[in-house]
């Protein structure tokens, strides 16, 4: 088998490294190509260009396969938790006993905000939607914390410690935001509580008055975030990554990430899936107006939570959590109409050529909503949610980063096709 590739250009040829990966992913090395012939790639929205080399997820979107550290989803999901999972795709390998506990003792010890950052909260208005106040306070944090300011690449070994803060912190940041959007009382962490326990505790306990914790929705809820842990290089992770290449701090990166996750193409499909299901079952729809809009190209509507840009197959974290959402529904009683309209909306669009030809499938938001809906979280915070299962992704890809020897800033490209040599004109002269 090759490994190297031509490349003709000009009449000249030029012989380029291949690079093959462990599952046998190909790629062309094309990082001196314009050294040595004048010529950039261009790959608008980089759907063609490998940006780094990575070993921490593994995604076959044809197979529809999906793996943390070489684990493939569907094992984590039946016998992992979202702190164990986070570990393993932080550092790597699966926690032994000792790993584990020191992992979860650092998650309780960093839980807690700066006190003043409370006053940073009554400055957002009433109503103010949560991932905002999530992002500029993920970044807001570091200010309160002059040793991660001062914080750089060589000091290694104080990363354990960051990351942990972060992975404990953005919980405790998005329950604080939610309670500040409806105008409620903070609740703090409870030391007692286990990750996923105590963000439903902050989120729904009133003073005095603790929520009660029903196990299935505990599992749930963390399956959701586990679901979510690290999905390659998407929008938020790249974006996590070229702050990251700055040598920016990992709560600036972070914060990066939920900005760029926040838009409805990404992480806000969740909530766009609920609304559109909401929108269906107010107009009277079974669906099969929205599914003709949404074959439209003039209507300015998509089937929300269907497509993926990698899986051109059924998304792995789709089947797990339709079985869940099952399940999760039926544990709490609830007959949810929204259940009924996405179903039909699922076997309506699998059946019709539009969505087949384009290899157009449920993706991991298109169930994820209803039973974020029948856990009480309300719609404005599910990008959130998406945010905090999504941030060991985020962490791992920063130390990936980080710990590259031959890192570089990240700094891509163009084809300038503005106006060429031009010159100014005093503002009497000009028509
Ligand atoms: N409904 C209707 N048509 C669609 C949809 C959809 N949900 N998704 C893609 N298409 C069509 C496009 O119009 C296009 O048709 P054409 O070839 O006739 O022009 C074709 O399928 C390819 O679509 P692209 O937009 O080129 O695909 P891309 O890979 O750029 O986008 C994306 C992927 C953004 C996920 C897209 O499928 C989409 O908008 N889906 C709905 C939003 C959503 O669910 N996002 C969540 C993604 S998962 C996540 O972030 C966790």
């Amino acid at each position: 088998m090759s490994t190297t590739a031509n490349i003709e250009l000009d009449g000249k040829t030029y012989t380029l490294p291949t690079v093959v990966g462990t599952e046998q992913e190909k790629a062309i090395d094309i990082s001196n190509l314009r050294a040595v012939s004048g010529y950039i790639t261009l790959d608008d929205g980089y759907g063609n260009t490998g940006s780094c080399q990575s070993k921490i997820t593994f995604i076959d979107g044809d197979q529809g396969i999906l793996r943390y550290r070489g684990i493939p989803i569907e094992e984590l999901a039946e016998k992992s938790t979202f702190v164990e999972t986070s570990y393993l795709v932080i550092y790597g390998h699966l926690p032994n006993r000792t790993e584990l506990r020191g992992f979860s003792d650092l998650l309780t010890k960093y839980q807690y905000l700066h006190e003043d950052m409370r006053f940073h909260f009554q400055g957002f208005p009433a109503g103010g939607h949560p991932m905002p106040i999530l992002s500029a306070m993920i970044n807001a944090a570091s200010c309160f914390d002059t040793d991660l300011m001062n914080w750089h690449w060589g000091k290694r070994h104080e990363f354990d410690v960051y990351a942990a803060r972060l992975l404990s912190q953005v919980r405790t940041i998005a329950a604080f935001s939610y309670r500040k959007s409806h105008g409620l009382p903070l609740i703090y962490p409870k030391k007692s509580y286990k990750y996923t326990a105590n963000f439903l505790h902050m989120m729904f306990s009133m003073p005095y008055e603790d929520f009660e914790l029903r196990p299935e929705v505990v599992r749930a809820l963390d399956l959701i975030f586990l679901l979510h842990a690290d999905h390659e290089q998407n929008c938020s992770t790249a974006t996590v990554r070229l702050v990251a290449s700055s040598q920016a701090n990992l709560f600036a990166s972070a914060s990066a990430g939920v900005c760029a996750l926040w838009g409805p193409l990404h992480g806000g499909a969740n909530q766009a899936v609920v609304e559109m299901l909401e929108q269906i079952h107010k107009e009277g729809d079974d669906g099969s107006k929205f599914i003709a809009a949404a074959k439209d190209k003039n209507s300015g509507r998509r089937l929300m939570g269907f497509g993926h840009r990698i899986y051109k197959n059924y998304d792995p974290r789709a089947k797990i959590i339709k079985r869940a959402c099952d399940q999760v529904l039926s544990a709490l009683n609830i007959n949810d109409p929204l259940l009924e309209i996405a179903k039909h909306l699922e076997a309506a669009a699998l059946r019709d050529s539009y969505f087949v030809e384009r290899k157009l499938y449920p993706n991991v938001d298109f169930y994820s909503g209803i039973i974020m809906r029948a856990l009480g979280v309300p719609v404005e915070m599910f990008p959130v949610v998406f945010a905090i299962g999504r941030m060991p992704g985020w962490i791992a890809n920063y130390k990936e980063i980080m710990e590259e020897p031959k890192s570089r800033i990240y700094r891509p490209r163009q084809v300038y096709m503005g106006p060429t040599l031009n010159h100014f004109v005093p503002i009497e002269e000009r028509v």
